[in-house]
């Protein structure tokens, strides 16, 4: 089987930032909201750094207006990525953007887009489930207002429940009671860390959130104790190397620490994040994976299966995709 030819599973992936730029400039126009200034001269988001990233996507956003905009949302991005390969995506959702964390307006944007998502799966072949997130950045306020709308959807479409956005706001421990609300409805753990802060902050969303997986992570590599750990407990970093490179966290693919760790033992997977903001999709992950570690379709097979294990899904989901 080919690199291309494999089915691929993507555990980390944020929703609003796999929007395509003409869909979110198609919508600022109809709207006649002026957003112009987060596109570059190509036309594709424009964006320098992390904090500024974190700017354009909140403004990208924006634009996103209601239930009919994320089916809209929805359709087109489950079309690119099953275009890419994608069998089973994990996508970060959030009620901040989707509803203003109100329960009733959050249920609508919901339905909204399991329809597109079930439209999706019977046109392309591509099953999504969502992992509600909260906004670092945003306080631990709106972070339980969060929690409280994952743990009341929680089911066979919302899976898992997350954090996101500005790693050095704050501390793990200041969430963790929307974490225990989420760990009680029954909903996989997963916390962005490891990626602007350093191995500490990894140590602590493992010991204040009790997370399975950590997204990003790949700061671990500057502690061996730590890599230690996470290579005894079996915890999985989704590691998102396309998007680490375009915001400076390494310079180029062969400084990426995703071999170090894979060959140390850690439990790893590859996803794009937000693929249009950084100029990548799984297909570049896969081809620039291969050209500067040598990976041949069984270590990408490996990935694939630590992937489907650490799958937030039910049992019988991940059957029907294995
Ligand atoms: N939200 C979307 N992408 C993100 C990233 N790479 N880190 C933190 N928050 C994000
Ligand atoms: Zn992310």
């Amino acid at each position: 089987m080919s690199l291309t030819a494999l089915p691929r599973i993507e555990l980390h992936h944020h929703l609003e930032g796999a929007a395509p730029p003409a869909l979110i400039r198609d919508m600022a126009r109809a709207r006649h909201v002026d957003i112009s200034g987060i596109f570059g001269p190509d036309g594709g988001y424009f964006c320098r750094d992390f904090p500024q990233f974190l700017d354009i996507y909140e403004a990208a956003t924006s634009v996103l207006q209601g239930p009919g905009d994320y089916a809209r949302l929805t359709a087109a991005v489950l079309e690119q990525a099953a275009a890419q390969g994608v069998v089973y995506l994990e996508t970060f959702l959030s009620p901040d953007f989707c509803g203003g964390r109100d329960l009733t307006a959050w249920r609508e944007y919901l339905h909204a887009i399991e329809e597109a998502a079930a439209a999706a799966e019977a046109a392309h072949g591509i099953t999504l489930r969502g992992i509600v997130t909260c906004i670092r950045h945003f306080g631990p306020d709106k972070a339980r207002q969060t929690a409280l709308c994952a743990a009341e959807t929680a089911g066979p479409f919302i899976v898992g429940f997350g954090i996101a956005g500005n790693e050095t706001a704050g501390h793990p421990r200041d969430f963790a009671w929307a974490f225990d609300m989420a760990r009680e409805a029954g909903l996989g753990l997963t916390a962005h860390a490891g990626e602007w802060g350093g191995p500490q902050s990894v140590r602590d969303a493992l010991s204040d959130l009790r997370v399975d997986r950590i997204g990003h992570g790949v700061r671990a590599i500057e502690d061996p104790a730590l890599v230690e750990h996470l290579v005894e407990t079996g915890i999985v970093l989704e590691i998102c190397p396309g998007s680490n490179i375009a915001l400076g966290l390494y310079p180029d693919w062969r400084s990426h620490p995703i071999e170090r760790l894979r060959k140390a033992g850690v439990k790893l997977t590859v996803s794009t994040d937000d693929p249009p903001f950084f100029r990548t999709s799984m297909t570049r992950e896969y081809d620039r994976l291969a050209d500067a570690f040598g990976w041949d379709e069984d270590v990408f097979a490996q990935i694939n299966r630590v992937a489907l294990d650490a799958a937030f899904c039910d049992a019988d989901t991940r059957a029907a995709i294995a």
